[in-house]
């Protein structure tokens, strides 16, 4: 017997555990974040690119028969993780950086000799269109690999309006071709460029430029959903800040703040006043800055990764603001000055390790409430009926182990609204 169906039904079935991140289509707050929805082999069916129901297998197969079957191999049947904080279009790594760190030079001394992001802007000015696509493509794989289904990604290597949306460009190109869903920010205040620094009027002309030539450009070619600006003492001042992010609204371009990530600027709290989607770092915020952030819908969005990787012994103060009753977003912040870190599942770790977060929260943290932070809390994050079909699967037996075995390549399957994003043989 044949039955026609418009859209073909798969069943994910056979998983060991599943862990489904199910509620609310919004940011989970506070104590909210403790329900992550674990059960004991739960199936999904998939038609077309939404889940239509979750159930046990045999509820599934008799609901739904003759459907075809992807065997989870007695594994952890996931949402896709949402990275939503990454900036990768560059050019080289910056291994020098990294040992200079290690001898006593800070980062932000590094930005002030015009290294730094410096140095990748004047490494990504002098490539082909082509090639940045070809070095982030396998960057973009890899990612995927980690069972990432939804990807944010910044310019702000460029800081010319030609080097600005040609970076735009190149990401939209991944959104196209690439394995993830992708999601553009235009950080074209990302730094003052050394060129500008040099004029006295430079910082103006600066911010100028960037609200009266490249927003305008980026939202009538609809190459972002998002500005972002790197808010912090000695780049972006809170007035600064103000200007650049007031001038994107109006364009449709919603805000994003690299925020107190090295020292508290207050800029927290000025995200909430300027209705930013997020506020991302946040290692130096102040008890201000949380309460200001917990009685918000504004994100708080922590990059573990990036603490570890510049070596500062600090992160940010993740418990007080889930007990002050903030949403919480895990990101990895992917670049090749502080984090260039392509496996998704260790920012995992570092949020119980480093962040003590319990496993749940963690990955709350990393599916809904990254999603949040892309304004996509209603689409994709969990596995419920009428989100997408960002689906991963992970060959261990119960969701704490993911965090737990650090440094191991264990997703075995992901799959991007029900197509195959990466599948292990
Ligand atoms: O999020 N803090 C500013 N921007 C990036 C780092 C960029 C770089 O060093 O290239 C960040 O850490
Ligand atoms: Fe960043």
């Amino acid at each position: 017997m044949t039955s026609l169906h418009a859209h073909p039904t798969t069943l994910f079935v056979n998983a060991a555990q599943t862990i489904t991140c199910a509620g609310p289509g919004r940011a989970r707050r506070g104590i909210e974040m403790q329900a992550a929805g674990v059960h004991a082999g739960l199936g999904v069916a998939v038609q077309g690119d939404r889940i239509v129901a979750t159930a046990s297998d045999d509820a599934l197969r008799r609901q739904i028969p003759n459907a075809a079957e992807v065997d989870c191999q007695r594994g952890l049947l996931a949402p896709g993780f949402v990275d939503s904080h990454t900036h990768a279009v560059f050019g080289a790594a910056r291994f020098s950086e990294h040992e200079l760190r290690a001898t006593g030079v800070p980062y932000m001394e590094i930005a002030r000799r015009g290294g730094g992001i410096h140095s990748s802007v004047r490494d990504l000015r002098a490539r082909s269109d082509e090639e940045l696509y070809a070095l982030a493509g396998p960057r973009l794989a890899r990612i995927a690999a980690g069972g990432v289904t939804t990807i944010e990604i910044k310019s702000g290597y460029g800081l010319t309006p030609h080097d600005e949306l040609r970076t735009l460009r190149v990401i939209a190109r991944l959104a196209a071709e690439g394995p993830m869903r992708v999601v553009a920010t235009c950080l074209a205040a990302h730094e003052i460029p050394l060129e500008y620094r040099e004029r006295t009027d430079g910082r103006a002309a600066w911010i100028e430029t960037i609200t009266r030539d490249i927003f305008p450009q980026v939202a009538s070619e609809g190459l972002a959903t998002f500005a972002d600006i790197f808010c912090e003492p000695g780049v972006f001042n809170a007035e600064e800040t103000r200007l650049v992010l007031n001038a994107g609204k109006p364009l449709g371009l919603r805000p994003k703040m690299h925020a107190d990530e090295l020292h508290d600027g207050g800029a927290a709290a000025l995200g909430v006043e300027l209705g930013a989607v997020s506020v991302d770092h946040l290692a130096a915020v102040s008890p201000a800055g949380v309460a200001a952030l917990a009685a918000s819908d504004t994100v708080a969005t922590v990059l573990p990764a990036t603490m570890l990787f510049l070596g500062t012994g600090r992160q940010a103060p993740v418990r007080a603001l889930m007990e002050a009753g903030a949403a919480v977003a895990l990101a990895s912040d992917f670049n090749p000055g502080t984090s260039p870190l392509q496996a998704f599942p260790l920012v995992l770790t570092l949020a119980v390790s480093e962040l003590r977060m319990s496993a749940a929260e963690a990955w709350v943290a990393a599916t809904v409430n990254g999603a949040a932070a892309l304004g996509l809390a209603g689409e994709t994050g969990q596995l419920a009926p009428g989100y997408k079909a960002d689906i991963a699967v992970h060959a261990v037996e119960d969701y704490r182990a993911l965090p737990y075995w650090f440094g191991e390549r264990l997703c075995i399957g992901s799959w991007r609204g029900g197509r195959a994003c990466h599948v292990t043989g």
